[in-house]
């Protein structure tokens, strides 16, 4: 196992019902700023609650958070911010409405010349505003850690961002909320919070049993809940295994002591500020082709993977590793997701070559575990995503 260091302050309360206690999180004579999405919120009637419960603050709202949040409209909300003298941020929303309010929460006290540095220059948020969360969409895990990304619809460009004084100081997890999330948002929060663990799993052994055995966990759990929810999103049981599987796949504890990948997010994002496919389905598109592709570097994890997840007993390392893969791949076809570039988009043709330049222009010319996938490499990913 490797050396690590690992804090987590976020705060969780867990339970329904919980949004009744909300004001008791949030301190004393602050000045809020309630942000949120495109209002869903208003039609399944969270918004009414949360209005009930912080009625004794001084609140203000800045609502029209789109998916993939936008820098343009987060601009706006910094503005509110300033003028207002805002003192605490609480996002109320999925992972887009939390990763909006972490980049407000950073750039509110960013002292540089434009806050698009803290994405571009990759300036890590040592200190920001603080803030609390209200999920209202099991995905994510941008409700107990401390990144977020960023998309500028302008450059078509989508970065990420992070650093220990981005954690929320608390985040409300009412497994409640699930009952009014769209199917695909449901088969999108399964998948991603699926890929997270892969992404810090599927990698090479450093005999961190207890890693793996958690990581393992995590997925089978996806598994097992998935057509459960996917069939009725008001059985409180599988809402509740769905929501705390998401935020323990990317909370930081089962990446401590592990290598990480992240290729596949990273390849993933270029495919949003593309053609903005949702975030949790250009993870599926590419996926199967890093790990067909890195085969040779990845296959004892994936023989491990495919034993202990889908119970494959038979065959080589190779061969386990490849019906892994397959697994992988069909299970994502069981939520409705489509695998494939070519299924979104007729436009598809030359992706591979302008994701690889854009890595090589910013420098990123060795990701993954071992720092070893080139721009190069990563042109073939995409081209056998077509
Ligand atoms: O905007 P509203 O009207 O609220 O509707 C949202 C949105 O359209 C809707 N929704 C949310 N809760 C609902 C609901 N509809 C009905 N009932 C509810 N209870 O769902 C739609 C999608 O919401 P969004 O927040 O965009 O989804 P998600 O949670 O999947 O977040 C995706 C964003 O998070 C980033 C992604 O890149 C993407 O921008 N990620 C953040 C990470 C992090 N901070 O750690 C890690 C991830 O890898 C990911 O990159
Ligand atoms: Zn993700």
């Amino acid at each position: 196992m490797n050396n690590f260091q690992f804090k987590n302050p976020t705060k969780i309360l867990f339970r329904k019902g919980q949004i009744e206690n909300l004001s008791k999180e949030i301190p004393e004579n602050a000045k809020v700023l309630l942000l949120y999405g495109g209002g869903s919120i208003k039609s399944n009637g969270i918004y009414n609650q949360i209005k009930k419960a912080i009625s004794s603050f001084d609140i203000v709202e800045f609502g029209g958070i789109p998916a993939n949040p936008e820098y343009a409209v987060l601009i706006d909300a910094l503005k509110i911010i300033k003028d207002k003298n805002i003192t605490f941020l609480l996002a109320v929303g999925g992972g887009s409405v939390i990763d909006g309010t972490k980049f407000l929460a950073a750039a509110a006290l960013f002292d540089g010349n434009s806050p698009w540095d803290i994405l571009s220059k990759n300036i890590r948020t040592q200190k920001g505003m603080p803030f609390g969360t209200v999920l209202t969409l099991p995905a994510t895990g941008s409700e107990m850690n401390s990144g977020a990304a960023i998309t500028r619809r302008e450059t078509k460009e989508k970065l990420v961002m992070g650093g220990p004084g981005l954690f929320p100081v608390f985040s409300i997890l009412d497994p409640e909320v699930v009952k009014s999330i769209p199917q695909h948002q449901i088969s999108n929060g399964l998948a991603d919070a699926f890929t997270h663990v892969l992404e810090q799993y599927m990698t090479y052994s450093v005999d961190a049993k207890l890693q793996d055995r958690l990581a393992e966990s995590v997925m089978q759990t996806l598994v097992e809940v998935a057509p459960a929810i996917l069939k009725d999103t008001s059985d409180y049981k599988a809402s509740s295994n769905f929501m705390w599987s998401c935020t323990l796949a990317l909370n930081g504890l089962i990446q401590q002591g592990v290598p990480s990948d992240w290729a596949i997010h990273m390849m993933g994002h270029e495919l949003t500020a593309l053609f903005r496919i949702d975030h949790a389905r250009t993870l599926v598109i590419i996926a199967g082709s890093h790990y067909t592709y890195n085969l040779a570097t990845k296959k004892e994890k994936l023989a491990q993977y495919a034993t202990r997840v889908w119970n494959v007993s038979e065959g080589s390392v190779e061969e386990k590793a490849l019906i892994g893969i397959k697994k992988t791949t069909e299970f994502f076809q069981s939520l409705g997701i489509k695998t494939r570039l070519s299924e979104y988009t007729d436009d598809y043709k030359g992706t591979a070559q302008i994701i690889s330049k854009r890595f090589t222009e910013r420098g990123w010319l060795g990701l993954g575990e071992h720092g070893k996938v080139t721009p190069s490499d990563v042109e073939k990913i995409v081209e056998m995503s077509y």
